[in-house]
């Protein structure tokens, strides 16, 4: 079927809305009407390395316009988050991390499906589909039913949209991974959608210290907002020196001096968690890690089993504990590239598309 769709022709052009062709769903596969889409910094990161013509957008929500034969307890109609695809089979899926599934390279990044066919393409051409099992930047998208999670109708798709990537990565990172007691200090660096799930859910267990790091004072004014019991503003303060004592930490920035400072500021035993997907070296203290016992941990997704996780994220929404809408900034997808600016300037926190 011909739909709309963003498309990203190569790494430093705009996004732009062309005619595409999707094809038909196929047994294994969930046809869905995108109503929203979140814009997760690595949608930006990944166009910067996918040649194009390529389409990305990997936190949809909408409503379920088809199913294959194959595919059980999702119906037409139904109304549907979307997150990241996993194999269910392989030895980190059985064991309840499906975001580190053997297959995920191939599921959510190739570019297309598993076997090597297009879903997307252009006069013939195939195009860069498939992202996350999606590629929601778009009127349309096929989904797979490993990555496709059903939600009471009543739930606003464009506020929940974001938890498929960005919200479920940052919660996650703290209810699943982190951990922290009430008792703790918490340090969140970066106070960007996926930090300030983390500090939404943290306030949500009831952490008596959080502390917020941002450059940004909008952004650090929502994080107040939202729970945090302190903010540090690292181009005019000594965040070393201010946030020392932590117990716990949480590094969205993935920037090198940023991770190290995050290590540097641990009590002794206390855990880094790093999420940022950016650069790929720092350099860290090892005698400090190793006298001090202290812990750093990668993870991706929050460490979560979407089908589980989200639901669990919707439940706390309801009950007023991940006050999610406050984040959200709606954007007509027409103006997409307003609302890539407004994530680039800092000005929108989670820019959300609405189609
Ligand atoms: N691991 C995963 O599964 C996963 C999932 C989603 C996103 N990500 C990654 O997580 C990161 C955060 O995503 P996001 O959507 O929240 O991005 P974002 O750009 O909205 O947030 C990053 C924040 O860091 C702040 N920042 C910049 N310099 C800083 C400094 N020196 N100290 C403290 N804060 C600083 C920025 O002002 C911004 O608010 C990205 O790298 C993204 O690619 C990873
Ligand atoms: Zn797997
Ligand atoms: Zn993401």
């Amino acid at each position: 079927m011909q739909i709309t769709a963003a498309v990203s022709r190569s790494p430093d052009s705009p996004f732009t809305l062309e005619s595409v062709d999707l094809d038909a769903p196929r047994a294994d596969e969930v046809l869905v009407r995108i109503h929203a889409t979140g814009l997760c910094h690595t949608d930006l990161s990944s166009k910067t390395r996918i040649p194009g013509p390529a389409v990305l957008g990997h936190e949809g929500a909408g409503v379920v316009e088809a199913v294959g034969a194959g595919v059980a307890g999702i119906a037409q109609g139904d109304h549907v988050l979307l997150s990241y695809r996993s194999c269910g089979e392989c030895a980190q899926c059985r064991s309840g991390h499906r975001p580190y599934c053997s297959r995920s390279a191939l599921l959510n990044s190739s570019g297309c499906r598993a076997d090597g066919s297009a879903t997307l393409s252009q006069n013939g051409t195939p195009l860069f589909g498939s992202f996350f099992g999606q590629s929601s930047f778009a009127q349309y998208a096929l989904a797979s039913a490993d990555n496709v999670v059903v939600v009471d109708p009543a739930v606003d798709l464009a506020v929940a949209a974001p938890l498929g990537c960005g919200f479920q990565t940052g919660a996650g990172a703290v209810l699943n991974v982190l951990t922290p007691e009430q008792d703790s200090r918490l340090v969140v660096f970066g106070a960007g959608g996926v930090g300030l799930a983390a500090v939404m859910a943290a306030k949500a267990l009831g952490v008596g210290q959080i502390v917020a790091v941002d450059p940004v004072a909008s952004r650090r004014a929502k994080a107040v907002e939202l729970g945090a019991s302190q903010t540090v503003d690292p181009t005019s303060e000594d965040v070393a020196a201010v946030v020392r004592g932590a117990t716990h930490a949480l590094d969205t920035t993935a920037l090198p001096d940023v991770v190290a400072t995050a290590l540097r500021v641990l009590e002794p035993r206390g855990i880094l968690v790093t999420v940022g997907l950016g650069a790929r070296h720092a350099t860290i203290d090892v005698v400090d890690l190793l006298l001090n016992g202290k812990m750093i941990r990668g993870c991706v997704e929050g460490d979560a089993n979407p089908a589980e996780f989200i639901p669990e994220l919707l439940k706390l929404h309801a009950q007023v504990k991940f006050p999610m809408e406050a984040v959200i900034r709606r954007y007509d997808a027409r103006d997409i590239q307003t609302a890539v600016a407004g994530s680039r300037s800092g000005a929108a926190i989670k820019p959300v598309l609405v189609w």
